[in-house]
């Protein structure tokens, strides 16, 4: 069911920090910043040749980041995203297997403006998994 690997996200104490380290100190193209406030964060992508690097930095309150980064204060990875081709039969697959996903179970606009939806961390080893619908 999931196709590529789309991005690994981390969540970072100090965006503009980050996004001087991957651009500077690793010499990575980055995206422009991304506000997402229905996600509560703020976002740039790093570019690589064969897939992406989300940093994540909390945005507005009650973002999930922020207690994210009260647990990891240095930051940490906080999801892997992987590529579906259709989302609404993934988590009918994934709800038929006994996987949960996050939220209303609903797929929402993601940050490259294409349905997600997270799966639950501790049906995956702890590891927050995330489905991109793309075309
Ligand atoms: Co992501």
């Amino acid at each position: 069911m999931i196709g590529k690997l789309n991005h690994v996200a981390i969540a970072v104490p100090n965006l503009d920090k980050a996004i001087s380290k991957y651009r500077d100190v690793l010499g990575a193209n980055v995206s422009p910043i991304q506000d997402l406030p229905e996600h509560g964060v703020s976002v740039v992508f790093v570019e690589l040749e064969n897939s992406k690097i989300e940093l994540l930095y909390p945005l507005g309150d009650n973002s999930p980041i922020e207690r994210f980064l009260e647990k990891n204060p240095n930051g940490a990875t906080h999801h892997i995203c992987f590529e579906v081709e259709d989302i609404i039969k993934s988590i009918a697959l994934l709800k038929a297997k006994g996987a949960r996903v996050l939220g209303d179970g609903k797929p929402k606009i993601g940050a490259h403006g294409l349905p997600v939806v997270f799966l639950h961390p501790k049906d995956f080893d702890g590891v927050l998994i995330e489905l991109e619908e793309v075309d």
